[in-house]
């Protein structure tokens, strides 16, 4: 744990605050590598505490992040509705402590000897592009970046990036193009061997790999974040999880997630990124109907439905029977 002042508040536009944060007493703070991003305590609406992470930002092609640092800069999109997490951040004021953890990263940039880098940000996923694209500038490795969004005027960081990357930035504002980027002809008309980086909400994930998987690509070859962790939806309901190995059955909140129900009972699942993005909370399912939200399983995988990410995935029935 670290604890760090709010040392300069910028407002990027009327949903996106960026925050500077500096350690305290003078310390310095743990370098980090492009796609880093930090943890940071929050107070939520209903007075629990909280974590959410963001990305850290950087668009300095000169700077060598993984050196100790003397800040970081994060952004926070404001989500309404929310669980209340943005709407803290977004409350805070100069001076104010926060408690955020060292930085880590599931989402590193890897570019293969001599190949070419398209980063791909919808909204306020550009938040770990940025600090991508200012290492591949900085490194010299050819890159480019899309970047998506509703509306003009609710996309941060656009002057930064036009001085960071000129010409190699391409911006697509759905109102105007009215319609949303063509993720499969952005795809398809990739150079052989150009690495994708993609950070965007869901939707844009999915449509990312569908048309990746639909092209024939190396699984490897379009890597991707998602900003949005496990979010009840209107339709969630309870149900119930059976655990095979001990007989127990557990009764699914229709607000909970299977790993928070499992944690809640003193069972010890592997997981990370909570997101549906890595793969880790992978558990074989025995019996019931899935209803897949992670972004890591391919068509063939869940249409045989015998695996579930129980950090985000739900039942589509009345009960889920698992080997556990
Ligand atoms: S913890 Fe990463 S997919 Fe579930």
């Amino acid at each position: 744990m670290i604890d760090v002042r709010v040392a300069g508040i910028e407002v990027c536009n009327e949903l996106v605050r960026c925050f500077t944060l500096q350690p305290l007493q003078g310390a310095t703070l743990p370098g980090y590598t492009a796609g880093s991003h930090v943890r940071v305590q929050v107070r939520l609406a209903d007075g629990a505490s909280d974590w959410r992470a963001y990305s850290l930002v950087e668009l300095g092609p000169d700077v060598d992040t993984t050196q100790a640092q003397s800040s970081y800069r994060i952004a926070v999109r404001l989500e309404q509705p929310g669980r209340g997490g943005s709407r803290f951040m977004h409350a805070l004021q100069h001076d104010e402590l926060l408690h955020i953890e060292a930085p880590r990263n599931d989402f590193e940039l890897q570019p293969a000897a001599g190949q070419g880098v398209l980063l791909v940000a919808g909204g306020i996923g550009v938040t770990p592009l940025t600090a991508m694209a200012a290492r591949c500038r900085g490194a010299g490795i050819p890159v480019r970046m899309v970047y998506a969004g509703r509306s003009r005027a609710l996309m941060a960081f656009v002057p930064e990036l036009q001085r960071l990357l000129g010409g190699s930035l391409y911006l697509h504002v759905d109102e105007q193009a009215g319609a949303a980027l063509d993720l499969g002809r952005l795809l398809g008309a990739c150079a052989p061997h150009e690495q994708v980086y993609l950070c965007g909400p869901a939707a844009m994930l999915d449509a990312a790999r569908a048309a990746a998987e639909a092209q024939g690509w190396p699984a490897d070859r379009l890597r991707f974040e998602s900003f949005t962790a496990a979010v009840p939806q209107a339709q969630d309901r309870a149900f119930d999880v059976v655990l095979a190995q001990s007989g127990r059955t557990l009764t699914v909140a229709a607000d909970q997630t299977i790993l928070d129900c499992l944690l809640e009972h003193g069972h010890d699942p592997l997981f990370d990124c909570r997101r549906g993005d890595c793969g880790v909370c992978a558990v074989p399912v025995l019996e019931g109907e899935i209803d897949h939200r992670d972004h890591v399983l391919g068509a063939a995988e869940r249409a045989c439905g015998k695996v579930i990410q129980i950090c985000i995935s739900r039942a589509l029935g009345q009960r889920l029977v698992l080997d556990l």
